[in-house]
């Protein structure tokens, strides 16, 4: 009996924190991948991607901001909603927006604890170094697993004065590498390196017994992460150069939009087959009661 990709999918077995770890053990990369709905959710899941990220970068490819700060937790429940009825076996991370984990403990834990709640997400992500400590602490001992985020940390935009690599410095480097032991003791289960040297993100791999999943980080790290968007040519506005395109999604869109609209002005769609009719007798009633 065949199986169709979704009964195969759904057949699979879900994964977990503990594959994350078993992975590293066995030197296997973790794939991850963001989505932001349903439909993007499900062929990430039936393309047997490890993990989907509901990533705040949906403010910049999906809600059209010119950086992450605006998105609101609402913004990320709503999203990630969409994602958990998509995606039934990959390990899914709820994006702690900015502004939902930096003022007070309190309030991170109660923030994280909605993702897996009423979203249906597996874990958290939120990004920082040592400042995130105990935030991490308390959110980890409440049971939720949680992502760390280091790096080329997208909420701290004005703070580096705009996208660019981080740790490309002796001494920026060596405090990152410091912070990835940090949130390893803190509880992670794992860590976005985010547009780091390759080198410094092969010995931080190398030296912690948790994951690392790289984005412009290099071959070293344990998994791949990528904005979804950005690897199908979805996003225009920019590609940063870590960024492998896979697709040209968004000029095959216009080009079938463009289509469509064409054969609309020349009355070529809709043809017959798009269409529904009734049968020949119930339109001869019809004309005869409406006197046609
Ligand atoms: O928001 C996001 O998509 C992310 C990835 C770039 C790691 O944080």
């Amino acid at each position: 009996m065949s199986t169709t990709p979704l009964a195969a999918a759904t057949k699979l077995k879900k994964v977990t924190t503990r594959a994350f770890r078993q992975k590293k053990l066995k030197g296997e990369p973790i794939t991850m991948l963001t989505a932001y709905d349903y439909g993007t959710a499900l062929a990430v899941d039936q393309a047997g991607i490890d993990s989907i990220l509901v990533g705040d970068s949906l403010g910049m490819v999906v809600l059209g901001y010119d950086n992450t700060l605006p998105v609101t937790m609402e913004d990320m429940i709503h999203h990630s909603k969409a994602v958990a009825r998509g995606a039934k076996r990959a390990f899914l991370v709820g994006d702690m927006p900015f502004m939902s984990y930096q003022i007070s403990i309190e309030e991170s834990i109660r923030n994280a604890g909605r993702f897996l709640q009423e979203a249906g997400m597996d874990a958290v992500k939120l990004e920082g170094g040592r400042e995130r400590q105990e935030t991490i602490r308390r959110i980890a001992d409440a049971g939720i697993p949680v992502m760390g985020h280091l790096g080329l940390t997208p909420q701290s935009v004005n703070q580096f004065g705009g996208f660019f690599p981080q740790g490309m410095a002796s001494m920026s480097a060596k405090r990152l590498y410091e912070d990835a032991l940090i949130l390893q003791e803190a509880g992670c289960f794992s860590i976005v390196l985010e547009s780091v040297p390759s080198r410094l993100a092969e010995v931080i791999s190398r030296n912690l017994e948790i994951p690392t999943i790289g984005i412009g980080a290099g071959t070293g790290c344990d998994g791949q992460v990528l904005v979804v968007h950005d690897m199908l040519g979805l996003f225009e506005r920019f590609t940063p150069k870590f960024v492998k395109r896979y697709a040209e999604l968004f000029t095959a869109m216009k080009e079938a939009i463009t289509a469509y609209k064409e054969e609309v002005e020349n009355h070529s769609f809709p043809a017959p087959q798009n269409m529904v009719e009734m049968s020949d007798e119930e339109w001869e009633i019809l004309q005869n009661d409406l006197g046609l």
